[in-house]
């Protein structure tokens, strides 16, 4: 059978180790992935015994808590602190998440922390997004409408087209989605993948846009829109419990309609 093995530079070593304050009596392990560009190397995962009793229940508290105590240069995102910004993205515990809305209780033993998978890592738990974000602005997410509005007047929309955009407005694009879809894994570079694609839906939906043909015309692509393969993944990680394979299937089924 063959065999797969990361290469030599890439796999992970042990790093160094935090122990916990003299006395703690409630520890919990995180081992956490750490790399920097200016020290180079192999990446490594450190490890942090964290007194749970002078801690927040959320890992994003812990991460905050060995910064500010035990180790100033782990480099990771926040923000809101709140589910709201998406900057908090990692993968905890084998599973794409908000660290902030992701409770230290319920994990069972130690807490592995990484970066969002299958993108570059700039230092720590820090990823490039430049491509996801790229792939986003190629979808033009903003309204698109050449009809004038009467002047000091907004573009109405009655309360059921408002309701259409129920499931699809809440996406924080945080990219948990997309960075563990293994159809955007394999072809990232031409894949969209489920959070741009939820946001595609997300203006093809909108009764106030005008640009639906010229959308669905970008959309329908070999490997834009069909490399979804309806694995689900996207489905099961979304922090905020929305359904990119349900809005990709949408868009499918709307190109399917116009034949
Ligand atoms: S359903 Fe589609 S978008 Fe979601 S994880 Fe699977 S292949 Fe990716
Ligand atoms: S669909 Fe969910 S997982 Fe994907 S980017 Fe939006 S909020 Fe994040
Ligand atoms: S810090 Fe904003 S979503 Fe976690």
């Amino acid at each position: 059978m063959a065999k797969f093995r990361l290469p030599a530079n890439s796999r992970i070593q042990s790093g160094r180790h935090h122990p916990a304050p003299v006395g703690a009596k409630n520890v919990k392990v995180f081992k956490v992935y750490r790399w920097s560009p200016d020290q180079g190397g192999n990446p490594r995962l450190d490890t942090y015994e964290i007194d749970r009793d002078s801690c927040g229940s959320m890992v994003l508290d812990a991460l905050i808590k060995i910064k500010n105590e035990l180790d100033s240069t782990l480099t990771f995102r926040r923000s809101c602190r709140e589910g709201v910004c998406g900057s908090c993205a990692m993968n905890i515990a084998g599973r794409n998440t908000l660290a902030c809305t992701k409770p230290i209780d319920g994990i069972e033993g130690e807490i592995r922390v990484y970066p969002l998978p299958s993108l570059p890592v700039i230092k720590d738990l820090v990823p490039d997004m430049t491509h996801f974000y790229a792939q986003y602005a190629s979808i033009k997410p903003w309204l698109q409408a050449k009809t004038p509005t009467p002047p000091n007047r907004e573009r109405l929309q009655s309360r059921e087209d408002r309701a259409k955009l129920d499931g699809l407005y809440e996406c924080i694009l945080c990219a948990c989605c997309t960075t563990g879809c293994p159809s955007w894994w394999w072809n990232s570079k031409r894949y969209l993948g489920p959070a741009v694609l939820l946001q595609a839906q997300r203006w093809l939906a909108d009764s106030r846009d005008e640009a639906t043909g010229e959308r669905l015309d970008d959309l329908e692509d070999s490997f834009k829109l069909y490399r979804c393969h309806t694995i689900m993944n996207c489905v099961e990680v979304c922090p905020k419990g929305l359904n990119p394979a349900q809005a990709i299937a949408r868009i499918k089924g709307r190109l399917l309609v116009r034949g």
